[in-house]
């Protein structure tokens, strides 16, 4: 924390002296004008939808919801919690209830390792700031549902269903659920939980990563002798490259389990990926990645917005954590990617990209599916992003 506010007040003594460079204080009220006022009118579109929500645009450029099975389906709710605690505004507050509830029903899903951002991103954000006391059943249940996923010879939570390809397979995104799993630890005192996710977390770290701190997509596992069967790709260019998504995963994954076990090693993790990351010779200057950072096609490869929010988002977290010399670097390269995403590049202007907020994500490159269009999980990072920066600034 002392740190960070070290960096943020040289970081504003600097742009004070350098008048071409917007306040940063500036950069981050303008973007949440721009996101409440194209997600107040989402929440009005997807009122005439029961049980949907939104996921990206199509290639018509029409919006696209999916039901609560989706796993993008707790981003939008999170996304408008974020708003109503930026604002204030009731407006925003009955619309994260309303979009939370629909997505209460996945606290049964067995059969997906998406429960995490499904219910944290949604039903956790209205806990934290409504102290809804119904919610906390709703996460402890998807928690459990999530559990059932571990498997103790293996010693992770299975990602996907076993298939021709993979009997058990385990994707570097999955980091992102153990914080269901920490927070029902907390909330409920079964240590069941913290030992899944400490066990997942370094289950991962052994065998998902490479000697450089890049990481494979996906790693499936032998189910009766629970060896690693096969290290490959699903959203990457190929099995030996670093698609940029599963990185930033990997990195928000590992600075949250440092922040709820203070396990040293996460740390170090974290601050590995970190630097793999930000050192990386096909990083561009302004810090939005290339959707795999060993596209052939660099530079003319498209960009992924959504792995650069999340990575901000991730970066500003982290900075908090380390010693100054590193959380300067840090809170320097979110601050730059905030930036970038906030420039008309990026932010959407009110005419296009439908109501969403960022534009240039790319979903699965490979499977043709997503390819520079806005992305719900791009938007509730961004925003995330934003409201650690303007926290941080003590607003
Ligand atoms: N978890 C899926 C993705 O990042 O596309």
């Amino acid at each position: 924390m002392k740190n960070q506010l070290i960096v943020i007040t040289l970081t504003g003594l600097l742009l004070a002296a350098c008048s071409a460079e917007k306040p940063m204080e500036k950069v981050i009220s303008e973007s949440l004008a721009v996101a409440m006022q194209k997600y107040d009118l989402m929440a009005q579109e997807m009122k005439s939808m029961p049980d949907r929500l939104p996921r990206t645009l199509d290639t018509e450029g029409k919006l696209r919801t999916e039901g609560s099975g989706w796993w993008t389906s707790g981003f939008f709710p999170g996304s408008l919690w974020y708003l109503y605690e930026y604002s204030g505004d009731q407006k925003f507050r009955d619309y994260a209830y309303e979009m939370t509830a629909r997505v209460e029903k996945q606290k049964f899903n067995t059969k997906s390792h998406d429960v995490g951002f499904m219910l944290y991103c949604s039903f956790g954000n209205g806990l934290r700031l409504a102290g809804e006391e119904s919610y906390n059943e709703v996460l402890l249940t998807g928690a459990r549902s999530l559990s059932t996923r571990f498997r103790a010879n293996i010693g992770c939570l299975q990602s996907w269903e076993a298939n021709k390809k993979w009997q058990f397979p385990v994707i570097i995104d999955n980091m992102m659920n153990l914080e269901l799993l920490m927070w029902a630890f907390r909330k409920s005192g079964d240590s069941t939980f913290y030992d899944i996710a400490v066990t997942h977390a370094d289950t991962t770290m052994l065998n998902h990563y490479r000697p450089d701190f890049s990481s494979w997509h996906v790693v499936s596992y032998d189910t009766i002798s629970g060896k690693v069967m096969v290290k490959q790709t699903h959203q990457g260019y190929s099995d030996e490259s670093a698609w940029a998504r599963g990185q930033v995963w990997g990195l928000y994954g590992y600075t949250v389990m440092y922040r709820e076990t203070k396990l040293e090693r996460y740390l170090k993790q974290a601050e590995r990926v970190a630097d793999f990351l930000i050192n990386h010779p096909n990083m561009p200057a302004d810090g939005i990645p290339y959707w795999d950072f060993n596209a052939p096609d660099i530079p003319a490869a498209l960009r992924d917005a959504s792995a650069a929010s999340i990575m901000a988002s991730a970066l500003i977290e982290l900075s908090g954590y380390v010693e100054a010399g590193s959380s300067a670097a840090y809170m320097a390269f979110a601050e730059k990617q905030v930036r970038a995403l906030a420039s008309p590049e990026y932010l959407a202007a009110p005419e296009e990209n439908g109501n969403f907020i960022i534009k240039h994500g790319v979903g699965h490159l490979p499977g043709k599916s997503e390819v520079d269009v806005p992305l719900t999980y791009g938007d509730y990072y961004f925003i995330e992003a934003l409201m650690r920066l303007r926290n941080l600034q003590g607003k």
